[in-house]
């Protein structure tokens, strides 16, 4: 549906331009694979990594840049598990806000509208982000974020942090009824083969 009207919203804006939209985070039970995928098409960078236990499983997370943007893709892996209980799919998809102030508007209005909130405000050790993860209808999150670090290419090294937040962040309202799906589908996610093209993945990227 097209209208003339000029575009209404409650926040007075997001930051994009060169450095895109947000970032997106996905769990994959082949994260070389999708470490060379973005590495061979988005000629994708390593900006920084963290290895961190969330809901009782070890993840190793990769995150990537393609700009300025801190990263553009974060990819969250179980590797050197016997099994991969995570298949590949979109944890979250972040978007940066302008100001603090739409940050706080837009949480406020989450539970208004009655979404589900995932993890409370808090901030990352990486980009020094501050965010809240609300839950989407179709499952997966979606963070709401402000003001970044942007990365000086000239002067940046790809380092490591001790978990994934300074403070905040913590899980909202879970039940043990959330936890046991979690679970559920960890394990039908086992029953699911996933394709890969390796033209497009390389020779892959493993983990360091
Ligand atoms: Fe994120």
């Amino acid at each position: 549906m097209t209208t003339p009207e000029p575009l209404r919203m409650p926040a007075s804006g997001f930051v994009t331009g060169d450095s895109g939209l947000g970032h997106v985070a996905i769990t994959s039970s082949k994260p070389a694979q999708l470490r060379g995928y973005f590495n061979t098409v988005f000629d994708a960078r390593l900006t920084d990594y963290i290895d961190e236990t969330i809901s009782g499983v070890k993840l190793k997370i990769r995150f990537l840049r393609v700009n300025g943007r801190h990263h553009s893709i974060a990819i969250a892996g179980t590797q050197g598990l016997p099994i991969d209980p995570i298949r590949t799919r979109v944890q979250h998809l972040n978007i940066q806000a302008s100001t603090l102030d739409d940050v706080a508007a837009s949480y406020q209005r989450v539970h208004e509208l009655g979404f589900g909130m995932a993890l409370s405000v808090g901030q990352h050790t990486n980009d020094k982000e501050l965010s809240y993860y609300a839950r989407t209808p179709s499952g997966f999150e979606w963070e709401v974020g402000w003001n970044p670090v942007v990365v000086d290419e000239s002067i940046w090294e790809p380092s490591t942090q001790q978990g994934i937040s300074i403070w905040g962040h913590t899980p909202v309202g879970q039940t043990i009824v959330d936890k046991l799906d979690q679970f559920r589908r960890a394990a039908r996610s086992l029953a699911a083969t996933e394709d890969t093209v390796p033209a497009l993945s390389g020779p892959g990227i493993p983990d360091d």
